[in-house]
């Protein structure tokens, strides 16, 4: 155990913004710092760091502490871990004491760390056979040297060789003490049938693939010749600390320049990547060659909302990446692309031009992706009409998913022109796709404002409670249009019982709906039962409110004004109701928070910067459940 005095030297000495900003990135508010939360998903920054107090926070996600549990949560850190990673950043010595505090957690860190170390003597093992040994120098060297890569490049990307041999690594690791299961767990050595283990990368240079925080993860080998039929990449496996969805090539390296320039070039390939740095394009990560993923774009986001995708000039590569990219328009990433000539990747073209030429090209070719996917999707369609028709609702796609209105606005106005249609027709086309994507968005907004009200911790008094109304009226929603669908996958019904299981917080005043809520938190049933059942109920109470509700039928309540997705379709209309409804007895619930820390500024040890930034949050979300179900508020 590391000694708590030593603990607390080391959290007087780290500079907490420093460390949060290697992930997120923050900007200065007032004498605090505000960023985009890298631990839920989120388009407005509720994530605050105070370097007075030393602590960052989410309102968002309520996630929060020190510097040590910031590593500990992102970088999926131990204690120990993650304090003697700060304690070496800034030169603190910490006093470990003797207690052991052993379990099954221990347990499993214990495998990582050895894993850790397998894999740090795997890169020197790599490195020492290209530098020191005679086969590494005359094969390997020279193939970097003919790729145009600088000694500083080599040592900087930690390159290696791996030998012509089956055993040269295995046998050299087991002899200086490494367990050949750690080996095989690390993704570096593989088990013949006859128990006996061999190296998984064999007369290839090798990658080194480091993660966001500078540790080491795995490896790719790649072949030196065209002549070899081996495949060209031999890369890690997914083990405990690589997983390749969340990986991006060069991100540690590039993080700083990421962030400086507020821009970062996504590439395909490993040397991509190298090629580009060494020009002095400091900013360019890789994909690794697959379509990207959300964990991949929320790695990206952490830096910089602009990304600009250097695609190499084929044609097939080009078309098959496009549907991914609108992962990063619905993510409020501002996308642009630049297409290199037929037959080069960025890498053979940086090398052509130069670093500085090559930088020239990327500035005067980089184009908005949407206009970039309309010209070559509308290239292919000739004049035929039908192929532009189906072509069009495929760049409207990709607008649908930007969610800011302006800018989509702004697109249409410039697509009109591109592809030679009448601006009024392609914005009642988008709103037909809108329309159907705001309905998800309404039920996020819905999941965040229950989110904060029911992980709250404060109790809601129930005198609080008093909108019988709505309350009635969303059991009354939930035996009339229980059967119909909710969204694509759910139905109505599915959706209510969830969230009356879901959250405790949802408690109601009135006695019949707590009858029918408790009747439905301990029903045997799966399956939404439907209105019989409620109406043929053994409760007299029940089968009474369910004959009532029934025969009134359905109105919809004047309440719910225009403030949602305009509906056409009458039978639309329980949707907007029941979002509103649910709102409305959340936002009680969110006066009750107010409430509850506004008095407890009182109190005389109150955290009194903490609890305004939480009212803060708070008061925000409010204002935004009103405008949303049209009414006033009032401030407590
Ligand atoms: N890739 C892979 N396995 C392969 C081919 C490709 O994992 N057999 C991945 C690698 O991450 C590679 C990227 O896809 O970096 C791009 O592929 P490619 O352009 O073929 O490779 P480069 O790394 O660019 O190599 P080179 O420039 O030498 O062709
Ligand atoms: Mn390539």
């Amino acid at each position: 155990m590391i000694s708590p005095a030593s603990i607390e030297q080391l959290l007087n000495a780290v500079v907490i913004e420093d460390v949060v900003g290697d992930y997120v990135n923050l900007r200065r508010s007032g004498a605090r710092y505000k960023g985009v939360c890298p631990f839920h998903d989120e388009k407005t920054p509720s994530f605050i760091v105070s370097p007075g107090l030393g602590i960052y926070k989410c309102f968002g996600c309520q996630k929060g502490g020190n510097a040590i549990q910031f590593l500990m949560e992102i970088d999926n850190m131990s204690y120990p871990e993650a304090s003697r990673s700060l304690a070496k950043r800034y030169g603190i010595e910490l006093i470990e004491t003797g207690t052991r505090d052993d379990d099954e957690y221990k347990e499993k860190q214990k495998v990582r760390e050895s894993l850790q170390a397998a894999l740090d003597y795997a890169a020197d093992f790599f490195e020492n056979q290209l530098h020191d040994v005679e086969e590494g120098k005359t094969k390997a060297m020279p193939y970097f040297k003919e790729r145009g890569y600088t000694y500083e490049t080599i040592r900087k990307w930690r390159l290696g060789y791996s030998p012509e041999a089956w055993e040269a690594f295995t046998q050299k690791a087991i002899k200086e003490g490494y367990k050949a299961e750690n080996l095989e767990l690390a993704g570096l050595i593989k088990k013949r049938e006859n128990g006996s283990h061999y190296d998984l990368y064999r007369n290839r240079v090798i990658f080194p693939l480091i993660g966001v925080s500078g540790k080491l993860l795995g490896f790719a080998g790649r072949k030196m010749s065209s002549a070899d039929p081996a495949p060209k990449y031999v890369n890690s496996p997914e083990t405990e600390l690589y997983k390749k969805s969340d990986f991006l090539f060069g991100i540690f390296q590039a993080k700083n320049a990421i962030k400086k320039q507020d821009k970062v070039y996504l590439t395909e390939g490993y040397t991509d990547v190298i090629t580009l740095h060494q020009a002095g394009i400091e900013n360019a990560v890789a994909s690794s060659g697959t379509a990207l993923t959300p964990n991949q774009i929320k790695l990206i986001r952490r830096f910089t909302p602009n990304v600009t995708v250097v695609y190499d000039g084929d044609a097939a590569g080009i078309k098959a990446s496009l549907r991914g990219i609108d992962l990063l328009l619905s993510d409020d990433l501002n996308v642009r692309v630049v297409s290199l000539p037929e037959g080069e990747d960025p890498d053979s073209y940086c090398a052509k031009l130069g670093g500085e030429g090559f930088a020239d090209y990327l500035a005067k070719e980089e184009q908005n992706f949407i206009i970039f996917k309309a010209r070559l999707l509308l290239d292919e369609c000739g004049s035929d009409p039908i192929k532009k028709s189906e072509a069009i609702r495929d760049i409207l796609q990709s607008v649908a998913c930007m969610n800011d209105a302006l800018k989509r606005n702004a697109m249409n106005h410039e697509l009109a022109r591109v592809c030679e249609v009448d601006e009024s027709l392609l914005a009642s086309e988008l709103g037909k796709l809108l329309r159907n994507k705001n309905l998800k968005h309404e039920q996020d907004f819905i999941q965040e404002v229950k989110q904060v009200t029911a992980a709250s911790g404060v109790d809601m008094p129930k005198e609080a409670l008093t909108d019988i109304h709505q309350e009635r009226a969303l059991f009354r929603i939930l035996l009339l249009h229980g059967e119909e669908p909710w969204d694509e996958n759910t139905r109505l019904s599915d959706f209510v019982v969830k969230e009356l299981k879901e959250d405790d917080q949802l408690i109601f005043n009135d006695d019949m709906c707590a009858l029918i809520t408790s009747e439905i938190k301990s029903a045997s049933w799966e399956v939404w039962p439907g209105k019989n059942y409620f109406i043929q109920h053994a409760n007299m109470e029940i089968a009474s409110w369910a004959a009532g509700v029934l025969s009134s039928g359905y109105e919809l309540s004047v309440a719910y004004a225009d403030n949602f997705i305009h509906v056409k379709k009458e039978e639309d209309n329980y949707r907007n109701e029941l979002t509103a409804v649910f709102l409305y007895l959340r936002k009680k619930k969110l006066d009750n928070l107010i409430k509850h820390y506004t008095q407890s500024l009182q109190e005389p040890d109150a955290d009194v910067s903490e609890i305004l930034e939480m009212l803060n949050y708070l008061n925000d979300l409010r204002a935004r459940v009103a405008k949303k179900i049209g009414g006033v508020v009032f401030s407590i």
